[in-house]
């Protein structure tokens, strides 16, 4: 079985939905499981096959709790080396978040990662809601193939 990670934040619910929607569009077949989280620690981090962040962009920042992720992953050495990793958000008129998360997992963590980021201007519309189901299904896609 592989396992995806669909790890968010979200306070107003904007990067909640793409989140929601991404996660539906990955759920492909049996042969794969979807976790959505809030919160997860390194150790459980490093257990999936592919880490998808899902981050808004609040002060040209990503949530302090990533940050304090990542960190308790690089001090304890776990390797995410080769692991499938992406990333996205919703934004208002910067949106660094979600590149600043895809820049650590390739360049600290040696993720392969899915370029570019999905990035959604406030609240997603339906056609955003459907790159999102697409964005998802087609990870597992590649996840399934292997790639
Ligand atoms: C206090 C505050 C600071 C913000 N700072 C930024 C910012 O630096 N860059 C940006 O693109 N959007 C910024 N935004 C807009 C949010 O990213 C946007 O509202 C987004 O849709 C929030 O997503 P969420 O509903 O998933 O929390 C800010 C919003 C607030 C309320």
């Amino acid at each position: 079985m592989k396992q995806i990670l669909i790890l968010y934040y979200s306070r107003t619910g904007n990067t909640e939905r793409m989140a929601k929607a991404i996660a539906e569009g990955a759920q492909i077949n049996e042969n794969i499981r979807v976790e959505i989280a809030y919160h997860v620690n390194a150790e459980e981090l490093s257990a999936f096959d592919v880490i998808l962040v899902g981050t808004p962009t609040y002060h040209h920042e990503m949530p302090l709790d990533f940050k304090n992720l990542f960190e308790e992953v690089a001090v304890k050495g776990l390797s995410l080396k080769g692991k499938m990793g992406g990333a996205f958000g919703s934004y208002g008129w910067s949106g660094e978040a979600p590149r600043l998360v895809l820049e650590i997992m390739k360049n600290k963590f040696e993720m392969q990662v899915v370029e570019p980021p999905l990035l959604v201007k406030y609240l997603p519309d339906q056609k955003m809601i459907s790159n999102c189901r697409e964005l998802g299904k087609r990870i597992s896609e590649n996840l399934m193939r292997g790639a």
